[in-house]
């Protein structure tokens, strides 16, 4: 029963790669996925997601797997404060702790409220977001901060330092990450 819930959210994530070049030239889509069974985790900010409409098919996907996903929060108060940490939460779709269990990438979908402010911060594995719904002002070391939406994708480097606000009210991505440091956790700060 919930595996095909998550098959779905899979499936939707696939029609993006499948529709965005630039994911597509990021990294092979996983050939070796299995289905492993996680635990519901719920953050607060589910209900936020839940009540978010758009019509974005991973946007609903997500929707119907947001009270049984696996969620995660890879900060702690004292780093991000409490009401960060009521309006933000990930899902490690695939990889080595995923709901599908892989060691070629990671896939996450990852949620930030209205007004969120996603302080910088760095990590090894070289990364890229697709917008799936919502908008935020991506900025990185290097690069001219800019606002996307659904379908704009934004790479950042190994440890290359990038920040994320939400200006006009949340959103949803689908994240990827790619070689070395890909187990690791991002780092709060620039260097
Ligand atoms: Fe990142």
């Amino acid at each position: 029963m919930s595996q095909a819930i998550f098959e779905n959210v899979l499936a939707a994530s696939k029609a993006v790669y499948d529709h965005t070049p630039l994911l597509q030239s990021f990294g092979m889509w996983p050939q070796n996925m299995t289905f492993q069974s996680k635990p519901a985790t719920p953050v607060p900010a589910v209900r936020q997601i839940k009540a978010w409409h758009d019509p974005h098919p991973l946007h609903i996907a997500t929707q119907e797997a947001a009270a049984i996903a696996n969620w995660k929060q890879t900060y702690t108060e004292e780093e991000v404060g409490f009401g960060f940490l009521q309006d933000y939460g990930y899902i490690e779709l695939f990889g080595p702790d995923g709901h599908f269990y892989t060691t070629e990438m990671r896939g996450y979908i990852a949620y930030w409220g209205r007004g969120l402010y996603y302080p910088w911060h760095h990590h090894e594995a070289e990364e890229i977001y697709c917008v799936v719904s919502g908008s935020g002002m991506f900025e990185a070391h290097g690069t001219e901060p800019k606002m996307l939406g659904s379908g704009a994708c934004q790479f950042h480097a190994s440890n290359q330092p990038h920040a994320l606000t939400m200006k006009d009210g949340p959103i949803l991505a689908l994240v990827l990450w790619r070689g070395k440091g890909m187990a690791d956790l991002p780092l709060m700060g620039t260097a």
